[in-house]
């Protein structure tokens, strides 16, 4: 293997399940990968879950803001919320979302979720004899999920699913994405007018009626779009992969239909096999450093896998099987580390833990029906499609 690879995909690549050979050669041999990208510098590409974990966990060295390291000055009003933010920003704004993601607030959405999942599944039965998992569960579920937590009006819900699915579909080229990212951005600004006038229950009147006066509309319309944007194609990847998983293990999912319980130690552990978040956002060099022995300049990006992270034989014996409850259990990085770790990580906890014990319960003879396409090079990893019948 060479010191640097010319084309720089191998974090994205996977084998089903399984992020491919190469990835966990390049973890046992050059912790720190220098990728060159054509007509770009280099990117390091960091694999080892002591090192992801070292700098997804240092802020001062690594910024997530690359404008403001080159010295562009950042746009604050970019959509895509905290991700791309540094404290004191990123501080300032996360502080007002922290007490909406308290298991106090987020039980208020726990019956929500249950009617919601039972709902979709009282249609699925009615359709038949095959659907869709994906079209039918696994991505209508997580959308609802946010418009319940941001307050969307039930009216504007199909509406709000149809905006969030054309958000994520990148199949359609890039002016299509454009146009998907102003619509939801136009939708949300106009959302967050609405509630300023008439504040409801969810995430966006609570904001506005304890802090309406320190945050303007658009900021608030772009702290919604990261919630849309971090919660929605995240969850309906888990969502599907999960399930396709525990149909190839029926003993597996046997278990979580019958003992009470057990489905939390297999969410964290299909969370930590999935790795559906590929990669973290691009981490930026604030000052020249050393990383492992290699030098990194000033403005240099680091990308850090998580996936590789997450089957680092580090963190225990046989990382690329399912074992759940497992002892490194909350070790996974799956849902990122430090100031930027995911936010919304109990309510995808919660999706989780509500829908997949739902879905074999109503269908106790669910099957894989048919071809299941994967995702292929994307961020978020997934399958376009999970033909299901009972
Ligand atoms: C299974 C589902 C999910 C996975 C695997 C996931 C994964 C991640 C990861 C890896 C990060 C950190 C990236 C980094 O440090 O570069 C992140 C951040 C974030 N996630 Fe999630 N996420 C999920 C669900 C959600 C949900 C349900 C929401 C909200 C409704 C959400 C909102 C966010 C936000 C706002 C951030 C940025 C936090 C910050 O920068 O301070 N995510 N997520």
């Amino acid at each position: 293997m060479s010191d640097t690879a010319d084309f720089p995909l191998v974090q994205f690549m996977r084998e089903e399940f399984d992020p491919v050979a190469e990835l966990g050669r390049i973890r046992a041999e050059h912790p720190v990968f220098p990728m060159e990208i054509p007509g770009s510098q280099t990117v390091y590409l960091v694999t080892r879950w002591e090192d992801v974990r070292a700098v997804l966990g240092d802020h001062e060295r690594f910024s997530n803001d690359f404008a403001g390291v080159i010295g562009l000055g950042s746009n604050q009003e970019d959509p895509g919320g905290l991700g791309f933010r540094d404290p004191p920003e990123h501080t300032r704004l996360r502080k007002y979302l922290t007490p909406e993601f308290t298991m106090r607030r987020l039980r208020r959405l726990e019956p929500r979720i249950e009617a919601m999942v039972a709902e979709h599944l009282d249609r699925i039965e009615a359709m038949g004899p095959t659907v869709d998992l994906v079209a039918e569960f696994a991505l209508p579920i997580p959308s609802l999920v946010v418009c319940e937590l941001l307050g969307v009006p039930y009216e504007e819900r199909a509406d709000f699913v149809k905006i969030s699915k054309d958000r994520f579909d990148f199949t359609a080229g890039p002016e299509a994405s454009l146009q998907a990212i102003n619509d939801a951005m136009t939708y949300l600004t106009d959302l967050v007018a609405r509630e300023r006038q008439n504040p409801g229950e969810g995430l966006l009147g609570q904001l506005l009626r304890e802090h309406g006066d320190e945050l303007d509309d658009r900021t608030l319309a772009s702290m919604a779009d990261g919630l849309l944007t971090g919660g929605h194609d995240t969850s309906t990847s888990m969502l599907a992969l999960g399930t396709l998983w525990l149909l190839r293990h029926p003993e597996e999912a046997a278990k979580v239909r019958e003992v009470d319980g057990y489905i939390n130690d297999v969410v964290e552990e299909l969370l930590r096999y999935m790795t559906v978040v590929q990669v973290a956002f691009p981490r930026f060099a604030r000052e020249d450093l050393e990383l492992h022995g290699q030098q990194i300049k000033k403005g240099e990006m680091v990308l850090c896998s998580l996936t590789g992270a997450n089957r680092d034989p580090a963190l225990g014996e046989d990382m690329d099987e399912v074992s759940p409850g497992r002892e490194s259990a909350g070790s996974h990085l799956a849902f990122g580390h430090g100031i930027h770790r995911c936010i919304g990580a109990p309510l995808a906890q919660m999706e989780m833990r509500i829908a997949f014990p739902a879905l074999l319960r109503r269908f106790p003879g669910l099957r894989v029906a048919g071809e299941v396409p994967f995702r292929e090079l994307a961020i978020v990893y997934g399958v376009k499609e999970l033909p299901v019948a009972w």
